[in-house]
């Protein structure tokens, strides 16, 4: 069995997807959910399908309790779905090469610190962009740096996208595509037949 935590600091749309396509898939579970903001979403998303979740926030991240906690929950992948903090050193030492992330550009395309949620959104529309779309990567210690698994394309309509319409075509390729994706880069590492 493979274990997954879900780092997440928002909504947890992301999250619930994982979660729901891991119920059927007999050798990988998501066991864990982290989260740095107290107020997210993604809390009420454990919960409903009781996951056990944890807060760290400003005042009580600890590197190394977390890691502690990592391993004492046997957490073999780190699966970030919309977490906005920078994982520190230590951590994307401890699991290089076993930390995912799901950002919603077409990186390095509106990448890096601050570009995350609607500032991506924002921003590819302020540019009048003709595409957008998803990058699921590996993390390294910089923002969005990491090896590109996967990226997937969708295409906007530069007189008329709004906010609105550009999230929602991001969220359904999120939501088709980042829990396949985090199995197969699973299955590749580990050679689970
Ligand atoms: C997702 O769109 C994800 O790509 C983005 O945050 C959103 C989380 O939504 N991640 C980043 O911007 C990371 N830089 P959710 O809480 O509904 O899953």
């Amino acid at each position: 069995m493979m274990n997954i935590e879900i780092w997440a600091s928002g909504g947890g749309t992301n999250a619930d997807t994982l979660i729901r396509y891991f119920k059927n898939v007999a050798d990988i579970s998501v066991v864990s959910v982290g989260c740095n903001r107290r107020e997210a979403g993604v809390f009420q998303v454990a919960k409903q399908h009781a996951i056990p979740s944890m807060y760290w926030g400003k005042s009580n991240w600890n590197t190394k309790d977390i890691l502690a906690e990592l391993a004492e929950r046997k957490v073999d992948y780190i699966v970030l779905a919309g977490f906005l903090k920078l994982v520190p050193a230590e951590v994307t030492q401890a699991y290089n090469g076993r930390i995912v992330n799901i950002h919603p550009s077409l990186l390095p395309a509106y990448g890096g610190k601050d570009m995350y949620g609607i500032h991506v959104h924002n921003a590819v529309l302020a540019n009048k962009e003709e595409f957008t779309g998803i990058t699921i990567h590996e993390v390294n210690e910089e923002f969005d740096k990491g090896k590109v698994l996967a990226q997937y394309t969708t295409k906007l309509s530069p007189l008329t996208e709004g906010l609105d319409s550009i999230k929602s075509k991001i969220q359904t390729l999120e939501h088709t595509n980042f829990a396949p994706v985090v199995d197969a880069w699973i299955r590749s590492k580990t050679l689970i037949p």
